[in-house]
């Protein structure tokens, strides 16, 4: 990735603090969307001096295309995009708010639309992209009360399988990492810290998805690639 201009989002979140390190290591010239100031800070002692001013930090609304097409347009080029940007939520269905459930679709779905395609439309300029995009293990062995989060991501994953297809005969892939139960403090905090020896990483996360984020990649088109540590 050295070199490579990288758009990523959600990279102060749990699984962040594991990419955002990994992906400024490898040299690529990141772009980060974050929401609050404190974000910032905390990933000021997350990575060195010198990586901490190799970042560019933007705050668009990631459900506005106006403002995600600004951010993506501000940038020299788009080599990279990671997004990890997504929230869980879950409820029984029959009493599940309708507000809720497009909540779901806004923040792991919309986000990702909306991204991909102004990322895509950049790539193209120059015929070079990797987007990597994050799913979840309920799409393959599906949960009673995650509905919504399944929906989302089940389309998440539709749609990167059909950039995939759109970007054939190109050098710019598409692909999707699904964790299962990732190792953060908002997963110790919601489940309890007992099981997180069985979890899976943010960094070794962080591993795969600069694995599909990098040239060597080229060939993996269209792949949801599980992850799911020790569960
Ligand atoms: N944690 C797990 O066990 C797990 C398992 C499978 C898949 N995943 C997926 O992995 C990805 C990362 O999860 P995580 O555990 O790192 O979650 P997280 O700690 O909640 O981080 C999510 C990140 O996304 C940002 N974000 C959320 N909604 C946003 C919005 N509407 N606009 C802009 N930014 C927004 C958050 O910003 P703020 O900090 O400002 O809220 C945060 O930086 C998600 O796609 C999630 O669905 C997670």
């Amino acid at each position: 990735m050295k070199g490579k201009y990288v758009l990523l989002t959600g990279g102060t979140g749990g699984l962040g603090m594991g990419v955002t390190p990994a992906v400024l290591a490898r040299g690529g010239i990141v772009t980060m969307t974050y929401r609050n100031a404190q974000q910032v800070e905390r990933m000021k002692s997350i990575v060195s001096p010198a990586d901490f001013a190799r970042i560019r930090w933007v705050q668009p609304n990631l459900l506005d295309e106006s403002s995600v097409a600004r951010v993506v347009n501000e940038m020299e080029r788009v080599d990279v995009l990671i997004h990890l940007v997504g929230g869980f939520d879950m409820g029984k269905t029959h009493e599940y708010t309708y507000e809720a459930f497009k909540y779901q679709l806004e923040m792991n779905l919309h986000t990702s639309f909306l991204l991909a395609k102004h990322c895509l439309r950049r790539m193209l300029e120059t015929g070079y992209g990797r987007m990597v995009m994050i799913s979840s293990r309920v799409t393959d062995e599906a949960v009673g009360q995650m509905a919504a989060y399944g929906a989302a991501k089940a389309g998440l994953e539709g749609m990167t399988r059909a950039i995939a297809q759109e970007t054939k005969g190109t050098n710019i892939t598409a692909n999707v990492v699904s964790p299962s139960i990732i190792d953060t403090p908002g997963t110790r905090q919601a489940m309890g810290p007992e099981k997180a020896v069985n979890w899976v990483k943010a960094d070794s996360l962080a591993e795969v998805i600069c694995f599909l984020a990098s040239e060597a990649a080229g060939d993996m088109r269209g792949a949801v690639v599980p992850v799911y540590g020790n569960t």
